[in-house]
Order: structure tokens, then C-alpha cells, then sequence
């Protein structure tokens, strides 16, 4: 018999990659909840025949509780996910990220699922003093957005603790890949795909670690299949390399074959300069690795952005 998996947010940029994965399994019964607000029905083209998709908004517990009988497995993604915009909506932020992750660790525990995965974000970290940075490192978030993650960790770990409900918290470091939104990576490469300047937040040297969204897939599914030692804890997800912004320009240049100079400006507020995942810890307990490598994603990526309509990844999120 197949395994049932929830998975909120399933419309999105990471869902929508993770459950074309999970389907290649060909041995779960996918149900996905998504109300929309940020991901697309188009998503989910590829497989829509072979899921159960709900619209719902996973703040109400009236309109999940159902979805969650007979689940083995649930992936929680769905949130708000952009720092900047957070920054002017913390209220937006704070209810849509805490009282739907509430409510699906409360319908997770009411239907005794046996495993509920919880993407977290490096942001978590804040400006770290170590670095690369180890998932002991002290969580200092400095946007609303990275205040709600944390704030999502220790519910996880409480219900954990209380209601011994397994679950697993990834922190994921910068994802790109195909269908990803209006993120730093896409931007550029929209911008300079139409022979336009990117614009710089201060002098570029700020360094991020980018992790291809196929490798994140497969952490997201090491840690559904983790064993006990993976219980009520937290893990990066990243390649353990950093590339400057500066950097990723040069890279999109050599893809595009133009040579497009950035226009710098003011630090934008919430940034941080440098964020590298420490990843042996997910290594030796999750038996993750990231595998793609940053130039071989981005031509994958730019390839996608090519084809698809520029509206997605436009939308002003930050
Ligand atoms: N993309 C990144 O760089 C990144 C990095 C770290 C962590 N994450 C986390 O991974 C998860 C997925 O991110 P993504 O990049 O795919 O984002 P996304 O915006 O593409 O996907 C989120 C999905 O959740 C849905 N959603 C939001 N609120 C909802 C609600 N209340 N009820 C039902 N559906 C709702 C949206 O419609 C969307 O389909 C998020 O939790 C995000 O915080 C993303």
C-alpha cells in the first residue's frame, strides 16, 4: 500500500520540485494544501493527474484538519518567504508563518503522523561571527521573516519534547533553480537577460551560499527518511561554499556571454555579509551532500527563466 504524504505549500517554488521527486518514488499518495497567495496551479502541471491538490489556507485548522488522516509524512512549506518584505509586513509574516505551521504540527499530532519535515532558513543565523556556520552557532534573526523560522524551530522541537511528535527542521541556505521566484539570483539574471544593470545592495562583496533546488529536494527527503538521531533537531542545507554577489554577476555574465557591470547602491536594510553552511553535521547524520555545483544550476536555471513568463519572477516581493 502507498504512504500518504501532506505537503503544505505544494504549489511553490520548492514543493513543486519536491513533489515531482517524490512522485518518481512511485510509492506515495501525495495530497497537497496551498491557498496561492505566492505559488502557481501551472507548478504542478506535470503531475496534477497524479495528486490530490487542495485549495486551503493552512492558517484555518477548519479547512486542513482533514487532509491530514492517514498521513505518514508531511512536508510543512508553506510561508511568507521574502526578508524585505517582511520588514514592512512583520504582522502578515508573524500570523501566516506561525499559525499555519500551528496548526498542521497540531493536525499532525491529533492524526499521529509520524513525521513532520519543517523547512527553516539561514537567516535564522543572522550576522554570524563563525563561518562557515554550524547549526550550534547562536540564532540572532534580524527580520521578522528569520523571527518567525526560529520562532517555527522551537514549536517544532516543543512538540517534539510535549507531544513526542518526530520532526525534522532544515535550514535551508540560498535556493535557485528552476521555478524559483523573485529572489537575488533570478532578479540578475532577468535583469541581465534583457541587457539591463542589476542593482547592487552596497559593494557586493557579500557572500551567499546557493543551493540548486534539486539538491535541496534531496535533503528534504533524507530527512524524511532519517533515522531517531535526526529527532526534534535542526540541519543546514547548503554547499558549504560561498560566492559574492559580485561573483554571481561574473557567473550569469558567462552564461548569458555578455559582460553587464552591476550598479551599486545603499545596503539594503536586513542584509547580512556573509552566510556559508557548515554542512558536516547533515552529512554524517542525514547522509546529505550537496551535488550541483553553482555553474551547472544557473545555466539550468537561466535556461528556465528563458522560457517561462517573466510575470512570475517579477512580482516586487523585495
Ligand atoms: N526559496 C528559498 O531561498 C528558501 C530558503 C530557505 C527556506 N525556504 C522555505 O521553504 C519553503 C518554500 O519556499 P519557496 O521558495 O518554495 O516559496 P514559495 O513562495 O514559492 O512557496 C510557498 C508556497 O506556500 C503557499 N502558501 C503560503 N502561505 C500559505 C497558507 N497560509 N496556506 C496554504 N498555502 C500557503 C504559497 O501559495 C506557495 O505555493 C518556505 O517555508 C520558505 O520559508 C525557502
Amino acid at each position: 500500500m502507498s504512504e500518504k504524504i501532506v505537503v503544505s505549500g505544494g504549489a511553490g517554488f520548492i514543493g513543486s520540485n519536491l513533489i515531482e521527486k517524490l512522485i518518481e518514488e512511485n510509492k506515495f499518495e501525495i495530497t497537497v494544501i496551498d491557498n496561492f497567495s505566492t505559488g502557481y496551479k501551472e507548478n504542478l502541471e506535470l503531475v496534477k493527474d497524479k495528486i490530490e491538490l487542495i485549495k486551503a489556507d493552512a492558517c484555518s485548522y477548519k479547512e486542513i484538519k482533514n487532509v491530514f488522516s492517514d498521513a505518514k509524512y508531511v512536508f510543512h512549506l508553506a510561508a511568507f518567504s521574502y526578508v524585505g518584505e517582511s520588514i514592512k509586513k512583520p504582522l502578515e509574516y508573524n500570523r501566516n508563518n506561525i499559525d499555519s505551521l500551528i496548526n498542521v504540527l497540531n493536525a499532525s499530532k491529533e492524526n499521529s503522523v509520524e513525521k513532520v519535515i519543517f523547512p527553516s532558513t539561514c537567516v535564522v543565523y543572522g550576522e554570524s561571527k563563525k563561518i562557515p556556520i554550524p547549526e550550534s552557532e547562536y540564532l540572532n534573526p534580524n527580520t521578522p521573516y528569520g523571527l518567525t523560522k526560529q520562532a517555527g524551530e522551537f514549536y517544532c522541537k516543543f512538540f517534539t519534547e510535549v507531544h513526542d511528535l518526530n520532526t525534522v527542521c532544515l535550514r535551508i541556505f540560498n535556493a535557485y533553480g528552476p521555478r524559483m521566484q523573485s529572489r537575488v539570483l533570478s532578479i540578475f539574471a532577468n535583469l541581465m537577460l534583457e541587457d539591463k544593470q542589476p542593482y547592487l545592495s552596497g559593494d557586493g562583496k557579500q557572500s551567499r551560499d546557493f543551493v540548486f533546488v534539486e539538491d535541496i529536494v534531496n535533503g528534504l527527503i533524507k530527512a524524511m527518511n532519517s533515522g531517531k538521531k535526526a529527532k526534534g533537531k535542526s540541519y543546514n542545507i547548503g554547499t558549504g561554499k560561498g560566492t559574492s554577489l559580485n561573483e554571481l554577476i561574473e557567473k550569469i555574465n558567462l552564461v548569458l556571454d555578455k559582460n553587464i557591470k552591476p550598479i551599486h547602491g545603499e545596503v539594503a536594510a536586513g542584509e547580512i555579509d556573509e552566510i556559508i553552511a557548515d554542512v558536516s553535521l547533515a552529512e554524517k547524520e542525514l547522509g546529505f551532500k550537496a551535488e550541483v555545483d553553482l555553474n551547472s544550476g544557473l545555466k539550468k536555471t537561466i535556461d528556465w527563466l528563458k522560457k517561462k513568463d517573466l510575470k512570475q519572477s517579477q512580482k516586487s516581493y523585495i
